[in-house]
């Protein structure tokens, strides 16, 4: 697990708050930001986006992964992820799912990158990527 400057991770908190304001979440009311923060320095955040079929809803940390490869960035450092209802003033970790977990798989290193769960700049938790989907399936194995 690499080090985290805590400065940058504030910020990226910050931006993943920020980033949940602009979710549509008309079937859930559950927001969820992300803040992808690439090896540069950069942050790119991203927000759910829910769709009527529900199957094709987006994740925040899609939508920010996926911003991230559109804007030719692949290395990665950590993600931070925020959540709860609408309105909610008393937040709880938001673990990413399943789907995610499997993307971040694809562009981000097991061992190195970090999932940075937040409720505050000040109380959050940090997994490595291999903690939370351990056994996975991935490139290497094709
Ligand atoms: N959601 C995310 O955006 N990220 C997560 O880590 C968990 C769930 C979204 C999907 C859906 O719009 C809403 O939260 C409720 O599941």
């Amino acid at each position: 697990m690499k080090e985290i400057d805590e400065k940058e991770l504030k910020t990226a908190i910050e931006k993943a708050f920020a980033a949940r304001q602009y979710s549509y979440v008309p079937y859930s009311n559950f927001r969820v930001g992300a803040c992808l923060v690439a090896a540069d320095g950069e942050m790119i955040s991203g927000c759910n986006i829910e769709n009527s079929s529900f199957s094709a809803t987006n994740c925040a940390e899609r939508t920010a992964i996926f911003k991230a490869i559109l804007e030719g960035k692949r290395d990665f450092k950590y993600i931070v992820i925020v959540g709860g209802k609408e309105g909610t003033e008393d937040f709880d970790f938001c673990p990413p799912c399943g789907v995610c977990r499997q993307v971040m798989t694809e562009f981000c290193d097991l061992h190195e990158f970090n999932i940075v769960l937040a409720k505050s700049v000040d109380e959050y938790k940090i997994y490595s990527l291999d903690e939370i989907i351990p056994f996975s399936f991935n490139k290497n194995h094709l």
